[in-house]
């Protein structure tokens, strides 16, 4: 049997949002960030593991928080590390023996919609080694120097937002991760390129955006007035 993991990130400070609890555990909607991260992920077709990176004070709490979350997947609540990376990597330790195949997303993207976790879960099971979701950029984008001179222009038609889940088979990931010689990299395809890995891109959606300052927040809680308001639990 092969099995699909869900690994989340959840230890972040938020330091971004202002003043409070640990970002993961800042509430919408009546819940916190990350029991609404942890409900998509458990509700996509053949997610059957959910791992989660907590703080490290709060492992027991997140436990019991997410185990009527989880009600069909395997949980593993695990401490998360100093930087993201970290986190991951402690929780892929923890990953049972069976698991081939990795989505690694944000606690920081409640509202990643179901359809989008399989979309890029599926297109690791069709053969990808490491699967992004993207969007083109709204925005143009600058390079600059240290002063803040701008330095070019890159053609925004090659740019893209990357968000996650990100997937992978699980010995990609972990190569990936073990090979590292950064401690701060802010996405795992970042470490499987280094690897000179290809990386595919899939659709990613406006929803999946992250929650990371005080603005994103109020645009969440309003995104998921809507759904609500359209009969969607969440
Ligand atoms: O900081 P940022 O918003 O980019 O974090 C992305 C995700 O990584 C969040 O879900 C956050 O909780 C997680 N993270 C973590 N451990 C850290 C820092 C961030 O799990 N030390």
């Amino acid at each position: 049997m092969s099995r699909t993991a869900a690994v989340v990130p959840a230890a972040g400070k938020g330091m971004r949002l202002g003043p409070g609890a640990p970002k993961a555990l800042r509430p919408l909607g009546g819940s916190p960030l990350l029991v609404h991260a942890v409900r998509a992920l458990s509700l996509a077709r053949g997610v059957d593991v959910v791992v989660v990176a907590a703080p490290e004070d709060e492992v027991d709490m997140v436990r019991a928080l997410l185990s009527e979350v989880v009600s069909d997947a395997e949980l593993t609540v695990v401490a998360g590390g100093d930087t993201r990376q970290s986190s991951v990597a402690r929780a892929l330790i923890a990953l049972p023996s069976d698991v081939d195949v990795v989505l690694v997303h944000d606690a920081a993207r409640p509202l990643v919609p179901v359809e989008m976790v399989e979309r890029v879960a599926v297109a690791v099971r069709a053969g990808a080694p490491a699967v992004i979701p993207v969007l083109k950029l709204v925005d143009t984008v600058k390079t600059v120097d240290a002063e803040g001179r701008v330095v070019s222009t890159p053609d925004r038609s090659h740019l893209r937002a990357v968000q996650t889940p990100q997937g992978f088979t699980r010995s990609v990931l972990q190569q990936a991760h073990a090979n590292a010689e950064v401690d701060d990299v802010t996405d795992d395809a970042g470490l499987v390129e280094r690897q000179g890995v290809e990386v595919v891109t899939v659709l990613g959606h406006e929803e999946a955006f992250k929650v990371t300052r005080p603005m994103d927040l109020v645009l969440a809680e309003a995104v998921l007035s809507r759904r609500r308001a359209g009969g969607v639990v969440g």
